[in-house]
């Protein structure tokens, strides 16, 4: 049989849960992409740690060369998160002539433009699903399935960790601390949780949908973000007294031209759609004006929902792989961009 080497740059919650679902679905992977799909080299911080994930040790490699600059590998994986050398590695990758796929969204919400511009030059694919709201599919539906409307409102919770922390603060009367600490064991959160509980992470992930979905090139300065630190047991209980449910939502709107983009702590009233999304699960609302209402629902963060995303990426990548094609890469032609300002 043929076969597509992988090669995996991080071997965290979301590498794990990659490595895990080649082995599972294998049998998956090879009726959709007609190859036999291996993992062939693995850069980790760490060669000696502990693993949660059963590994050939001699697939470990400390170095980056081991990996970016594999003969043997077509197409490289990008789990480690963060942005100076991730960045640096997916551009080397891509010039190297590697296909990949990551789950990064700071990277993508700072130098998407750049890197998609750097795979296209190489005739690579970079795809980036589980970047925004783990295992919803909400990049391939604004970037395909919506791209015959214009999409003019999105509204959503894009943090697994913070609606996590809401949920059990409000429903289960535990500290803020405690419930922190629990969605960093369950692997939800950043390697700094700053960036989620200081709304950073939803503004990244409403910084890419809003691009994407506007045909604009939103940047992160772009987003105006607002976090739950500061939000007490009392603020949820009053919310509930009240009726309401609060909920970290980014909102992205466009109006005569104009776009307006925010994450911040909003009181929805108990019978919204949005007010019972739970504990790690993320929404994702998006009106387009020939569509109407449509809403995306599931797992926002977590091992492998997210891996499934990634897994989802590799068999586009290895299906266009056969194909000779590449796909879904480029950004769409995008519209001047004009910012509403406070004064409108
Ligand atoms: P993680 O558990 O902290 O894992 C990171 C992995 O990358 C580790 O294996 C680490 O090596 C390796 N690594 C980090 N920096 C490195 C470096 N400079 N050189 C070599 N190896 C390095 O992180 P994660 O939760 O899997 O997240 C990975 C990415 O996916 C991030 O961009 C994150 O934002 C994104 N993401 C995460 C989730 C989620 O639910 N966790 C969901 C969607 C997207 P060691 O193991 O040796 O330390
Ligand atoms: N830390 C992120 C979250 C991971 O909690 O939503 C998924 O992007």
């Amino acid at each position: 049989t043929n076969k597509v080497s992988i090669g995996l740059l991080g071997l965290g919650t979301v590498g794990s849960g990659v490595v895990r679902i080649i082995e599972n679905h294998q049998q998956e992977l090879q009726h959709q992409v007609g190859a036999r799909v291996t993992v062939e080299k693995i850069l980790v911080k760490d060669a000696l740690k502990q693993r949660a994930v059963e590994i050939d040790e001699t697939l470990l490699t400390e170095d980056p060369e081991e990996v970016i600059a594999n003969p043997e590998i077509d197409v490289i994986v990008e789990v480690m998160g963060g942005t100076n050398e991730a960045r640096d590695y997916i551009i080397r990758a891509l010039n190297n002539k590697k296909h990949v796929v990551t789950a990064n969204k700071d990277l993508m919400a700072l130098y998407g433009a750049e890197l998609l511009t750097v795979a296209s030059k190489n005739g690579c694919d970079l795809f980036y699903e589980a970047s925004v709201a783990g295992g919803i599919p909400i990049i391939r539906s604004l970037v395909e399935g919506l791209s015959s409307d214009r999409i003019t409102k999105l509204m959503g919770i894009v943090n697994g960790t913070t609606n996590y922390i809401l949920t059990k603060m409000s429903n289960e009367g535990s500290s803020y601390e405690e419930v922190l600490q629990e969605a960093q064991d369950l692997g939800y959160a950043e390697s700094d949780p700053t960036s989620d509980v200081e709304g950073l992470d939803a503004a990244r992930k409403m910084a890419i949908l809003s691009t994407l979905g506007f045909s604009m090139n939103i940047a992160l300065e772009d987003v105006s973000a607002q976090g739950i630190s500061e939000v007490t047991e009392e603020d949820l209980d009053y919310a509930k007294q009240l009726g309401y449910r609060m909920k970290l939502v980014g909102i992205a709107k466009r109006d005569q031209g104009k776009v307006e983009i925010s994450v911040q702590p909003t009181l929805l009233p108990k019978n919204h759609p949005l007010a019972s999304v739970n504990d790690v699960f993320n929404a994702v609302y998006v009106y387009g004006e020939a569509v109407g209402e449509t809403m995306f629902y599931g797992p926002g963060a977590g091992s492998l929902p997210t891996a499934t995303a990634v897994v989802s990426d590799m068999i586009t990548v290895m299906k266009n792989m056969r194909l000779g094609v590449n796909g879904r890469s480029a950004l769409p032609p995008l519209y001047e961009k004009q910012l509403k300002t406070d004064e409108e």
